[in-house]
């Protein structure tokens, strides 16, 4: 594919918040874990230029290859792999890429995706029930919506999508079968529900259950955000920008209980966890894209953007038992322990 068929047509969401977010400085190194089309990644090598650095991540390979062309004029100073962010740790011990000033999960799917990637995102635009967001995965939504039983549909429209009407429509996708498009599929979805939903079309919920149901979206986010603070160095930022309630919820608690000195269950009187908090919560409120913003790019409406900062000093982080895992692994295969002593030993001097 020529290179100036590779644009993005995607608006990055809170780009000024972000950048803030992640106080992004000149020479710092930094990981976007959710490339897409490169905007959130092309603004981080702005700001931290002269000497920044940056590893992009995404599933999608035709996302690596439209943020390549996007990122052409900082070829020098990139790394971008074509992974899933659950090998958030290995991808960086691979690349000795860590530990790093600031890592950024922008979630979802990009508008390149959304927009008649024929890949069945949508129900906008009718193409194969396939919604994986890497070609190697091996199932797809066909599968799930062709073989499962109508209590595992129900269960995961309703888990997912928290639908309301998730027994209705599991029964009508199982007497309509097999179901092979986008379309057919959010047709059925409407006849189940028998009526329009204010503003949002009826399939909405049932698709977004599909995806993350496809792409294992919750469990992924899940063991990023773990590994992702064994990345950070002291002062270190991580930003996650979520588009629905189960996402922010996970990234919500999960910064909550980091932030955290004990995380006993409340009445017992004295602590026996041990926990240590490794983070220090940035915004107390969440932060949301403003009126102007929702009306130039429709798609923000619904994002939330959380960061927390990496607060763990050169002891606790010799002491911690995650981290000490996470050596352990760095110790192996190629990688070169003394280097990586050294590199740990510079981050911590400023601790
Ligand atoms: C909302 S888009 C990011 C847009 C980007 N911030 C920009 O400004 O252009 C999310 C991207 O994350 C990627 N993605 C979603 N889940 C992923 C995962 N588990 N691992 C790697 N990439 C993932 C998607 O393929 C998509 O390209």
């Amino acid at each position: 594919m020529s290179s100036n068929m590779l644009t993005s047509n995607h608006v990055p969401v809170l780009l000024q918040e972000t950048m803030r977010a992640l106080a992004v400085q000149p020479g710092g190194r930094y990981i976007d874990c959710t490339l897409g089309g490169g905007g959130h990644a092309l603004a981080v090598l702005e700001h931290s230029s002269p000497g920044g650095q940056l590893l992009g991540i995404d599933a999608d390979p035709r996302g690596i290859e439209i943020a390549r062309a996007k990122l052409e004029a900082y070829s020098s100073s990139i790394l971008l792999v074509n992974e899933n962010f659950t090998n958030l740790q290995a991808i960086c011990i691979k690349y000795d890429f860590f530990p790093v000033h600031g890592i950024l999960f922008d979630l979802g799917l990009s508008s390149i995706q959304l927009n008649g990637s024929g890949r069945g995102f949508s129900f906008q635009h009718d193409a194969p029930l396939d919604m994986r967001i890497s070609p190697s995965q091996q199932t797809t939504a066909a599968d799930i919506i062709n073989t499962s039983s109508e209590a595992e549909l129900a269960h995961l429209i309703r888990t997912y999508g928290e639908e309301g009407y998730s027994r209705q429509i599991a029964r009508r996708i199982v007497k309509e079968r097999p179901i092979r498009s986008t379309l057919h599929l959010a047709q059925i979805v409407e006849r189940a529900i028998s009526r329009k939903r204010g503003r949002i079309h009826p399939a909405t919920k049932t698709f977004q259950a599909l995806r993350i149901a496809v792409n294992q979206e919750l469990e992924n986010l899940e063991s990023a955000l773990k590994q992702a603070v064994s990345l950070l160095g002291f002062e270190g930022r991580l930003v996650v920008i979520s588009y629905h309630s189960l996402e922010d919820r996970i990234v919500k608690q999960f910064m909550q209980r980091e932030s955290r000195d004990c995380i006993c269950p409340s009445g017992i009187p004295v602590c026996v966890c041990g926990h240590k908090a490794r983070l220090r919560l940035i915004n107390k409120r969440v932060i949301v894209p403003s009126a102007s913003e929702i009306k130039l790019n429709p798609r923000s409406r619904s994002a939330k953007l959380r960061v927390a900062e990496c607060i763990t000093t050169r002891d606790d982080y010799y002491g911690n038992t995650e981290v000490q895992n996470f050596l352990a692994v760095a110790e192996t295969g190629a990688w070169r322990r003394p280097a990586l002593l050294k590199k740990l030993e510079l981050v911590f001097l400023a601790a």
